[in-house]
């Protein structure tokens, strides 16, 4: 799309909360094990920055660099390891000046946008977050508008900041071990069963005893093979994650009785595990564990701004909210929930007249969420035992 475009469309600023990226960060705990799958940068800028034939944004301070794929001089994060990433930037708006800050991948991919075409004096920040599907050598970056009348703010009170982590790598060991573990029994069983037909042959009498003993074996056997297998395919991909987008704002109207359907998205970032549904806009948990979702939506002029995170079927875990007579306005949420089998999560926007959501192409309106911790096992297998009759 022509950045032209873009910037037509996007002819009000935004402000996003600040995610708590300490929270993020959990998530790669799981990956500290293998030395090799690590991928995180966090740096930020120290000086202010105005718009020129020179987008990209770079970076003179580095926090967190590991894997070393940041390149802060360059302003470019280059994938080594192909995966699923979760990005999330922060930058200054500089007073007098309007901002428009993308995040971008490869050449020319725009993937969110940071925008405030605010002419006053005033100084503040404005986030933006996603998860990128990343393949080996793609690059993410940010890029600030060339016309000078666009700046971003900083100086060494650090505004302007920029984090990227890998979340899921493209290839998991896990299903490897499972695969050779069926392989060695089924093996073995072939051995025992040679024994037990040379034993019946040098023993008649025995023979219809053991035979009995076996079915019985055999039996009990299949059973712990299913309950095998039901944990094998539960294991199967333990990952779980989703970022979505949605292109279009929200309108209320009143219909007479008030309806609660989930807000639908019609563009995904990643949807790992495919526990999403685009089409019903709802997240069913099929991992038990505790999770991280945050979401973003513009707000429509002249429209209060009423989205909140649901669980099931009408319980409000969050929301975000704005009734101010400002015309222009980003609001984020996040939140972790500990989640069973089956929960399901999803957005509601105020279904009245007078409220609404604002989104584009550049999508406003985002929805994220993952797997940071799943439920140990010991736990999960305690909780089937106690739910046995
Ligand atoms: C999404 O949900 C709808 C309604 O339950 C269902 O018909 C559809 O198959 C689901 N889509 C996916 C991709 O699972």
């Amino acid at each position: 799309m022509a950045f032209a475009e873009i910037r037509m469309k996007h002819t009000w600023p935004l402000l996003i909360c600040l995610l708590s990226h300490v929270t993020l960060a959990w998530g790669i705990a799981r990956l500290a094990d293998d030395v090799e799958q690590r991928s995180a940068f966090s740096v930020a800028r120290t000086n202010s920055m105005e718009g020129g034939p020179k987008m990209v944004i770079t970076f003179d301070k580095v926090y967190v660099n590991i894997g070393g794929d940041f390149d802060p001089k360059a302003g470019m994060f280059r994938c080594r390891i192909p995966g699923a990433y979760y990005f999330s930037f922060t930058v200054g708006k500089f007073p007098r000046r309007d901002l428009s800050v993308m995040l971008m991948k490869n050449r020319n991919e725009v993937q969110a946008i940071v925008y405030d075409e605010n002419a006053g004096e005033e100084r503040k920040v404005q986030s933006q977050s996603a998860m990128l599907q990343l393949d080996f050598g793609d690059t993410v970056w940010l890029r600030l508008h060339g016309d000078p009348r666009y700046a971003i703010y900083s100086n060494t009170g650090h505004y302007t900041t920029f984090n990227g982590y890998l979340i899921y790598p493209d290839t998991y060991s896990f299903q490897e071990p499972v695969v050779k573990e069926t392989t060695n029994r089924n093996m073995n069983e072939a051995v025992d069963h040679e024994e037990h037909v040379q034993q019946d042959r040098d023993n008649p009498d025995a023979r219809e005893n053991t035979m009995k003993a076996q079915e019985e074996q055999e039996e009990q056997e299949e059973e712990e093979e299913q309950q095998q297998q039901q944990i094998e395919e539960e294991e199967e991909d333990p990952r779980s994650a989703f970022s979505v987008g949605r292109t279009q704002s929200i309108v209320g109207v009143d219909r007479g009785h008030v309806e609660h359907h989930p807000i639908t998205f019609d563009s995904d970032f990643v949807n790992i595990g495919n526990d999403f549904n685009m089409s019903t806009g709802t997240f069913s948990c099929r991992l038990p564990g505790a999770y991280y979702f945050s979401f973003n939506a513009g707000k429509l002029p002249h429209k209060t701004l009423s989205i909140k995170l649901m669980k099931n079927h009408l319980e409000v875990q969050a929301m975000i909210y704005d009734d101010s007579d400002q015309e222009k306005a980003l609001q984020s949420q996040s939140l972790m929930l500990q989640l069973q089998r089956g929960d399901t999560v999803w957005l509601y926007s105020h279904q009245r007249e007078g409220f609404g959501a604002y989104s584009n192409h550049a999508k406003y309106i985002t929805f994220t969420g993952f797997l940071v911790y799943p439920e140990a096992p010991k736990q999960k297998a305690q909780e089937q035992q106690s739910t046995k009759p």
